[in-house]
């Protein structure tokens, strides 16, 4: 399944994004947010469970989330997205999966993966702004099957037909959730439009 939110704040805030002239501070504020707005979306769906509680005048029944969240953001770009959804879901507990594409061959290479306990029982939101080839992000949901994920759902700002394809090819149980989808890719690998290299404006290195 994909979904391409296409909200009018997500749309307002992701321009401000791509623009050439916002610097560090915006790109990651707005980053934040519209992670946040994302999840409220994405979030609509999960399983609730009823739950007997009390309130101050007398015994009911109220709603809980079945299952756990745990956000697994791909760096270094994807650790921009966490906070933004950990404001909505405290208690999330998070993983990390390290990853960067060889800028000859585009395939990702792993640097790093820690996983919390929960994932096997979890709902596991895999992060990272950018779907470009797909490499990174099928690489990604295979560590976490790996670990013993089974209920995946990728969460990415821009995206194109060729990333989504792989990622719907390597993984066909698995949602994606874009907040826009793009024209393509250029002949370096980047999203056009896009918005430039996420991790190097998220965190000031070019
Ligand atoms: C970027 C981005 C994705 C990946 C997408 O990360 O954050 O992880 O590229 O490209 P793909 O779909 O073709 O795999 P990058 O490798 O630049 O690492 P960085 O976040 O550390 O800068
Ligand atoms: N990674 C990025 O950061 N930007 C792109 O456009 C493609 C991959």
């Amino acid at each position: 399944m994909l979904k391409v939110l296409n909200h009018p704040l997500i749309n307002h805030k992701l321009t401000t994004m791509r623009k050439i002239e916002t610097g560090t501070k915006d790109f990651r504020e707005n980053l934040d947010e519209i992670a946040g707005l994302m999840a409220y979306e994405i979030t609509r769906n999960l399983e609730t469970e009823d739950i007997e509680i009390t309130t101050p005048i007398c015994k009911t029944i109220g709603k809980q989330l079945t299952k756990k969240i745990v956000l697994v953001p791909i760096l270094r770009a994807g650790l921009g997205m966490v906070d933004g959804i950990r404001e909505l879901i405290p208690t999330a507990k998070i993983g990390h999966v390290g990853l960067y594409r060889n800028e000859e061959t585009l395939r990702p290479c792993e640097y790093y993966a820690k996983f919390p306990l929960e994932l096997s029982s979890a709902t596991v939101f895999i992060l990272d702004p950018m779907l470009a080839t797909g490499g990174s992000a099928s690489a990604a949901i295979s560590l976490v099957k790996n670990h013993g994920a089974t209920d995946i759902k990728l969460i990415c700002l821009v995206g194109v037909q060729q990333g989504i394809d792989k990622v719907q090819k390597d993984h066909p149980d698995v949602d994606i959730y874009l907040a826009a989808k793009d024209e393509k890719l250029n002949d370096i690998g980047y999203i056009v439009p896009g918005l430039g290299d996420a991790g190097d404006r998220l965190f000031g290195t070019k």
